[in-house]
């Protein structure tokens, strides 16, 4: 049994419970992460962490992050996570417990802090290499998206329309626009030009889309933050999604249709393996 962090204690998974009265659970009144871990070390914690302020300020939820990243090493000793190649480590802080009211609760509710680690399993080298199929979906969601709200319902109906059609992702539409994943940030590549949707309020600002972001300049690509249309997407060269649980993960197949030749393309090869190495030599620098 996994041992979690709760309201300030570390304890097994199977003993740790939380209120009926809670926020998050009556109203998904609360935020949250997911930082991975190479070989437990902490991948752009603070990236992360000034995320999940930003989200706690828009929220009006008052909760110091200060001690967040012992809380995240700990889980990570704890479950004896260190010497995995890639873990994950998710938080969720809630409004805390109090009788359901749609406005806030009391001054002095103390807000609910749960934190949990677990191992991340990379697809093998061959399964990659064959590439994976996508789905779009259209965009249900709150015109807040970059606020990683525990409200996620959407999302899970976008990803399970996309686990009913046999596909890895669903591809959310909102106007026309191809905006993100329903749980990763997406690229498209056109003739060598890799291509992403702006931070704006439509799309969660990924610390994964950032990174590759970063990677693909650093490899001499030309990158352009723009809205693509879903229409031009399906012409697109290579469509590949990012985020935290994706790393970098390549469409060959959009709605049925192939992307491109129909096999995972150069330029999100590169991306993969400059992503891999690039973390592995950013957390042993620290
Ligand atoms: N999801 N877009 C959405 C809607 C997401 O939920 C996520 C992350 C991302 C990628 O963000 P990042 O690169 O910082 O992981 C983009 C997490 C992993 C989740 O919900 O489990």
């Amino acid at each position: 049994m996994s041992t979690v962090y709760l309201n300030g204690e570390y304890l097994s998974k199977d003993r740790a419970t939380i209120s009926v009265d809670d926020r998050g659970f009556l109203l998904s009144d609360g935020i949250y992460e997911v930082t991975s871990a190479y070989r437990g070390r902490l991948f752009r914690m603070d990236r992360h962490k000034a995320r999940l302020k930003s989200g706690l300020a828009a929220l009006r939820i008052d909760y110091d992050t200060v001690g967040l990243e012992e809380v995240h090493e700990r889980l990570l000793a704890e479950n004896d996570l260190t010497d995995e190649d890639v873990a994950t480590i998710y938080v969720q802080i809630t409004r805390g417990v109090a009788p359901r009211t749609h406005h806030f609760p009391p001054a002095g509710t103390l807000p609910t802090v749960y934190a949990c680690a677990q191992v991340f399993n990379r697809p093998t080298q061959e399964r990659w290499e064959e590439g994976y199929s996508a789905i779009t979906v259209p965009d249900r969601r709150w015109a807040r998206v970059d606020i990683k709200s525990i409200g996620l319902l959407p999302n899970v109906l976008a990803q399970q329309a996309a686990v009913d059609a046999g596909a890895a992702n669903a591809l959310v539409v909102r106007d026309g626009v191809a905006l993100e994943g329903s749980h990763n940030n997406v690229f498209a590549v056109f003739d060598g030009v890799v291509t992403t949707h702006p931070a704006t309020h439509q799309i969660l600002h990924g610390i994964g889309r950032e990174f590759v972001l970063e990677l693909a300049r650093g490899l001499g690509m030309a990158v352009e933050e723009w809205s693509v249309l879903l229409e031009d997407m399906r012409g697109a060269d290579e469509i590949f999604f990012t985020g935290t649980t994706t790393e970098v993960m390549p469409t060959v197949i959009l709605d049925g249709q192939p992307v491109g030749d129909g096999t995972v393309g150069p330029v999100a090869r590169a991306l993969y393996e400059a992503f891999k190495s690039g973390v592995e030599a950013e957390v042993a620098v620290g």
